[in-house]
């Protein structure tokens, strides 16, 4: 039999194949494989050869031969460096930890190589660092840095190198040495022998390992940008994420000046860490107390608007929700959506009218989550049934309360995943109170926990009722 000189590769999740099929067998996407030549196993062979050998000329550790105890194993003491962004290091687990690949991931323009640009300029002044602008001409990348405020006078440790090959590169940082390198960005990285594109996943992978391998072997530490997808994954599949130690993911409205760094791998440190920055003309300012950004129009709260902490896979989001309800001027009354899951708002109203007793089917309902975000999930019920709540009532809730929970037909409050995320990012952003389902395991977060067992129980403790409204109970809108 012949020997197979392509593979197949999906894009979206590196499975290779030997075949062509529309559809990747293994994770659905349709049309992600593409073709690859097979390299010659000698060639990659060569590049790894090359790598070692050269290292063996340095002062570096040698590996292990054989298998060795704890105790045998030096104290290294390596202290991580700090990276001159406070708000880095935190989501980092405490600063650059020595050797570590950190992968960046973003949308286009969101501000990876400005965010990564401010850190070679804080960490040159120390250290000589290494840019790597595979995307960008140096004299873009001196532009970008003189709107930094970089000047040539405090730029002599700071190497720019516009190259995409991935030999010159590994050859630089050999001869360099830098504590801390960034690559920008591994999409754009090409090794000749391997006959697939840039960008293509065997690139990316083949790419990122022998990257690794020579970060290792030098002890410097990596800061590799990655392009994200369409559904905002990192592009090249998840192997890339296995590969190195923390996966970051910068992220932020494209209209507002707010912008998020969210660890969602760490090997060195929590993922349930967030650092916050505002893009500024001279780059990124850090946000030391971000719920000020958050709630800083929060002063005056409309009537039926309820803030829930939704998660998006292992991130937590705390999200705005408004809600409206009106007498209708149609037979049926109208029930819209956005961003909420309208079976799960029918259900929601439902339970309002039958178990509190609130008389809706004769008013139109709307609600939405702020920001066009979607959030469906269960965790979202309570607060869309106190958005509705306050604004059947016309009141607004206190706007640094958070609701989570799950609404029962039967009007009881469930339990919801995640709740301890949930809680954190609440506290993260200067929330003071949360009323959350009854029965949970509380640690202390600094914030006022209201455990609630029914849907009622909520009502009351978010939107209490005073003493002249429990006199007439006429008047209570319950
Ligand atoms: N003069 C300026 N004033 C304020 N903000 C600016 C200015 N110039 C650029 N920006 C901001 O910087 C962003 C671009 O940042 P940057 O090039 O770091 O993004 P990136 O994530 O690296 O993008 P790409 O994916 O294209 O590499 C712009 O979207 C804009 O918000
Ligand atoms: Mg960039
Ligand atoms: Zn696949």
């Amino acid at each position: 039999m012949a020997k197979a000189k392509s593979k197949y590769v999906c894009n979206q999740c590196g499975s290779e194949f030997a075949q062509m099929f529309g559809r990747c067998p293994d994770c659905s996407a349709w049309g992600s494989l593409i073709e690859e030549a097979i390299a010659p196993v000698a060639e990659i062979h060569s590049l790894a050869q090359s790598i070692n050998k050269s290292s063996k000329t340095k002062n570096s550790p040698a590996a292990p031969k054989s298998s060795v105890t704890l105790a045998q194993i030096g104290d290294d003491h390596q202290t991580k460096l700090p990276s001159g962004y406070e708000e880095l290091d935190r989501v980092l687990g405490g600063g650059i930890v020595p050797g570590s690949l950190v992968l960046i991931g973003g949308e286009p323009g969101i501000g990876k190589s400005t965010l990564l640009l401010g850190m070679a300029q804080q960490l040159m002044q120390r250290y000589p660092t290494l840019y790597v602008c595979a995307e960008e001409s140096a004299q873009q990348v001196k532009l970008r840095s003189q709107r930094l405020g970089l000047t040539d006078a405090n730029s002599s440790q700071l190497y720019l190198l516009p190259e995409t090959d991935l030999e010159t590169i590994l050859q630089e940082l050999r001869s360099l040495r830098p504590p801390v390198a960034v690559i920008d960005s591994i999409q754009a990285l090409y090794f000749a022998n391997l006959n697939a594109a840039p960008g293509s996943v065997s690139q990316v992978r083949e790419c990122t390992s022998a990257l690794m391998r020579v970060a290792k072997r030098e002890n410097i530490s990596l800061f590799i940008v990655g392009h994200v997808t369409k559904d905002g994954a990192i592009a090249g599949p998840k192997v890339l994420e296995h590969l190195v130690d923390t996966v970051l993911y910068f992220e932020g409205d494209r209209y507002a000046t707010h912008r998020l760094l969210r660890s969602v791998k760490n090997r060195f440190g929590a993922t349930q860490e967030i650092g916050v920055f505002e893009m500024v003309e001279q780059g990124l300012l850090e946000v030391r107390n971000p719920s000020e950004l958050f709630l800083g129009n929060r002063d005056d709260p409309a009537p039926g608007t309820a803030t829930i902490v939704a998660c998006e896979g292992t991130r937590p989001l705390v999200v705005e929700l408004q809600a409206l309800v009106s007498p209708t001027s149609y037979s049926s009354p109208r029930r819209t959506t956005t961003g909420i899951e309208s079976n799960r708002f029918l259900q929601i109203l439902a339970v309002l009218e039958k178990r509190i007793g609130i008389p809706l089917s004769k008013l139109d309902a709307y609600v939405s989550a702020a920001g066009g975000l979607n959030v469906a999930e269960p965790a979202v019920d309570l607060g869309v049934a106190i958005a509705l709540c306050a604004s059947f009532r016309d009141r607004t809730v206190d706007p640094r309360t958070v609701l989570i929970g799950e609404v029962g037909l039967g009007g009881q409050v469930r339990a919801v995943s995640q709740l301890d995320l949930r809680l954190k990012e609440a506290a993260k952003l200067g929330f003071k109170r949360a009323i959350i389902p009854n029965g949970a395991v509380i640690q202390d977060y600094g914030l006022e926990i209201i455990p609630v067992t029914k849907v009622l129980d909520a009502i009351v403790a978010a939107l209490p009722v005073t003493s002249k409204m429990k006199e007439d109970p006429e008047h209570s809108d319950l």
